[in-house]
């Protein structure tokens, strides 16, 4: 059984769709709790409804990016943490903390990585006239919305699309994949390319084309 920690900011809709689906499937690992970086974050509230304990680690209270990961680090041990799963988490995390639960620690980003890294990813997708935008989960390293690939969702950009619509549909795929990606890694399924360049993740039992949901147009 792993010990996964889900770190949020605001509503928590991919938290509510790591719950629900570890409920589907009777995952034999556990969401042992919940860190938001502001008392506001809606999915607090969520967390609340399923017995699971939030810690708040407010980031507005720090002047210093290290202290505030000290005490991230803080709950994250006194959570016992296994795995940690960043879903909607909009503070950076470096190191040591990311070094220290590499490998364990895996985020959500609202783009096709490398594409589009950081913030307002979706008005960016529709300024650069993309014609496919989608959602990555990753496994997390040091540099900003980087890391060793484990699924993707691809989402065709309709012409009518406004940022709003585009979040909207890339929203329910990340739904999905961000779930079983948490389940991979959970199992201890995922295996690192072991070649200096990267290149793609092995994951034990799913095909590459698993690891991607494509949505028609
Ligand atoms: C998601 O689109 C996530 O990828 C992005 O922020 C949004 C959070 O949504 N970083 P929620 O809090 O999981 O509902």
């Amino acid at each position: 059984m792993r010990r996964i920690v889900v770190m949020i900011s605001g509503r928590g809709s991919n938290l509510q769709a790591i719950l629900r689906v570890a409920s589907q499937e009777q995952w034999r690992h556990t969401v042992v709790g919940v860190i938001a970086d502001r008392e506001e974050a809606q999915g607090i509230r969520l967390a609340a409804l399923a017995g699971i304990e939030a810690a708040v680690v407010p980031w507005r209270n720090y002047a210093d990016r290290a202290e505030f990961e000290h005490d991230v680090w803080r709950q994250l041990v006194r959570f016992s943490a296994d795995l940690v799963v960043l879903a909607g988490f909009m503070r950076f995390l470096g190191d040591p903390l990311v070094s220290h639960y590499s490998g364990r620690l895996l985020n959500i980003h609202p783009s096709l990585l490398p594409a589009f890294s950081g913030l307002h990813t979706h008005r960016r997708a529709l300024e650069a006239g993309a014609l496919v935008h989608g959602a990555t989960v990753h496994l997390v390293t040091p540099t900003l919305d980087h890391g060793p690939i484990l699924a993707q969702s691809v989402v065709p950009v309709r012409s009518s699309d406004t940022p709003e619509t585009l979040a909207a549909r890339v929203l329910e795929t990340e739904h999905q994949i961000l779930p079983r990606a948490v389940s991979w890694l959970a199992d201890g399924r995922i295996h690192l390319p072991t070649h200096p360049g990267g290149g793609r993740v092995e994951i034990d039992g799913v095909s590459p084309r698993e690891r991607l949901l494509t949505l028609d147009y």
